[in-house]
């Protein structure tokens, strides 16, 4: 329903659930076997069904998609495999009649190699203005066969690529700190900072509510001469700012501009940085005169267990509360392992490393995973600030660890030279219904296969199941609305593998990290993430909501 008396609300991000859609996967009309935004249109009934109150899209912009389109061609359009800007309209316009709020991917740190800028760039001599918006250097060494400098991509290799100049010869580099087809911008040059206020502008008159600013992080970086070593990408980063890479101060700079922009509509449209920095620091993102929220991966990061839950929960409120942000929450996103599987597998596990064995060494314990899955994601939302909510965990999908090497697309997997897999196997397209060979999710072959475990995790199914994942997730996102009071928290005293806090209005959630069952607290049990049976106890790997009596 629309906000009362229809009144804008200005805070509406603080203690919202977003639920991000990764469009490719989400749900396709015309068959060509990649998700599209028509698609999202059709499940608007279902996401505001589920009960989430705003939905983030990732780019969904022209793209080469060399990485699932944050390589992006042209900030303001839509990729015609995707749909059209009437298609997005309708999708903006559909999602507020049922009151929910609109999130859309911004992507500063980087374009496609196919963006207009870099096609020019590339066209253009060595030194001249066209090459200024990127980041373009002689080699080192003899014939300048060296890239000008150590930095490494974060899907492997160098972050430097070189040219062919117009006759034909090897010339300059490039700096790009994901794949080669994602040149860095240099947000030095005025027409990059001017460019992007139009984006931001252009989303936000079709009716935007905010941005998720991916790798916000990245934008200032140190270019001066020569060029500083940079061996690690961002362990151990400083706490003055003082990277040459990552989290520089100069960063805020941009953001601060961007707040000014953002605060000319009304309601001010909201943001929240993808910002990795020293924890400390990330706070910095997110004051009330720049993004305003910035994403913690903290609990995402945390393992299944009371002690580790506690403290993050403890330092992100803290950290929220330093700048007058609300915290925000995330267990599984479109970058990392779903925490189904990952709480299916022992703790220390190298993900990456078990990904390479077909998921088969260790063998995750799923049922165990689902159960702590449930139990982590009933705390979560009932914790203050907002929760981000990915595709297909509210169906309790797994991580699909045994992609056919010819199926992947994620770039980590050819930049690294096959040894490190990647990121798709959180992406496989949505089951929406039990029947092969799409599972519902369109009419022709998705562009990642779908296990057949996909049929009985479908959506259709699970909406006929009371205890199942989806009916979980809807009955805690309704209670939610419900029970939501002030933005606190007091812990009360439990026993050691058991959490316990309760929010104001009584609102109380008690998890149970260890294997066996505990006493209840006193209070009326009012959801449980083991289902709707609710015993006179608390079972292990679970969590209860309770309000006082
Ligand atoms: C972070 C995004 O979440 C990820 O998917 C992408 O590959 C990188 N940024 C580069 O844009």
């Amino acid at each position: 329903m629309p906000d009362a008396l229809d009144q804008p609300d200005p805070d509406w991000w603080r203690q919202a659930v977003v639920y991000q859609i990764y469009p490719r996967s989400f749900a396709d009309t015309d068959g060509d076997g990649v998700g599209d935004i028509p698609g999202a249109v059709s499940k608007i009934d279902y996401l505001a069904d589920l009960g989430v109150d705003a939905v983030w899209l990732s780019p969904f912009y022209p793209s080469p998609m060399a990485d699932g389109g944050y390589d992006v061609s042209d900030y303001r359009d839509v990729h015609p495999q995707l749909g059209t800007l009437a298609d997005f309209d309708a999708l903006v316009t559909g999602a507020h009649a049922r009151g929910m709020k609109v999130i859309v991917d911004i992507v500063p740190n980087h374009t496609s190699d196919e963006h207009p800028w870099f096609v020019e760039a590339l066209a253009a001599a060595p030194g001249s203005p066209a090459r200024d918006r990127y980041i373009f250097r002689d080699g080192l060494g003899e014939n300048g066969s060296q890239p000008p400098s150590d930095w490494i991509s974060h899907f492997g290799g160098s972050a430097w690529t070189r040219v062919t100049d117009a006759a034909g010869r090897p010339g300059q580099w490039y700096c790009h700190l994901f794949a080669p087809q994602q040149p860095d911008l240099d947000w030095r040059h005025p027409e990059v900072r001017s460019d992007f206020i139009t984006t931001l502008r252009f989303w936000a008159d079709r009716g935007v509510d905010g941005y998720r600013v991916d790798v916000a992080h990245a934008l200032a970086k140190d270019l001066s001469e020569p060029l500083r070593s940079k061996p690690d990408l961002e362990d151990d980063l400083p706490l003055d700012g003082s990277d040459p890479l990552y989290d520089r101060n100069e960063v805020h700079e941009i953001y601060q501009e961007w707040r000014q922009v953002f605060d000319t509509y009304d309601p001010p449209r909201s943001a929240v940085a993808e910002a990795v920095s020293h924890p400390a620091r990330r706070a910095l993102y997110a004051r009330p005169t720049e993004l305003g929220q910035a994403f913690n991966f903290s609990l995402m990061k945390a393992p299944f267990g009371a002690r580790t839950f506690g403290e993050v929960i403890t330092f992100c409120l803290a950290e929220a509360a330093k700048t007058g942000s609300s915290s925000t929450w995330v267990l599984s996103n479109h970058d990392d392992i779903r925490h189904v599987t990952r709480y299916g597998l022992p703790a220390g596990t190298s993900y990456e490393a078990w990904l390479m064995t077909e998921g088969t060494d260790p063998v995750p314990d799923l049922a165990r995973g689902l159960r702590r899955a449930r139990a982590a994601t009933t705390l979560m939302f009932a914790l203050p600030g907002s929760s981000y909510v990915y595709q297909g965990e509210e169906l309790g999908l797994p991580e699909v660890a045994d992609l056919p090497a010819e199926a992947l697309q994620d770039p980590t997997w050819t930049d690294s030279g096959h040894t490190v897999k990647g990121r798709d196997g959180c992406r496989v397209p949505i089951p929406w219904a039990p029947t092969p060979p799409a599972y519902g999710f369109g009419p022709g072959r998705p562009w990642l296969p779908q296990p057949a475990t996909f049929a009985a995790l479908s959506a259709a199914v699970q909406a006929q199941e009371p205890d199942s994942t989806l009916e979980l997730y809807r009955r805690a996102l309704q209670l939610r609305r419900r029970l939501q009071g002030a933005e606190q928290l007091d812990w009360v005293a439990s026993e050691p593998d058991v959490l316990h806090f309760v929010r104001p209005g009584g609102w109380h959630c008690v998890t149970n990290f260890g294997d066996v069952p505990v006493a209840l607290p006193p209070g009326q049990v009012v959801l449980s993430s083991t289902g709707t049976t609710v015993a006179d106890e608390l079972a292990g790997e679970s969590t209860v909501w309770l309000t006082s009596v």
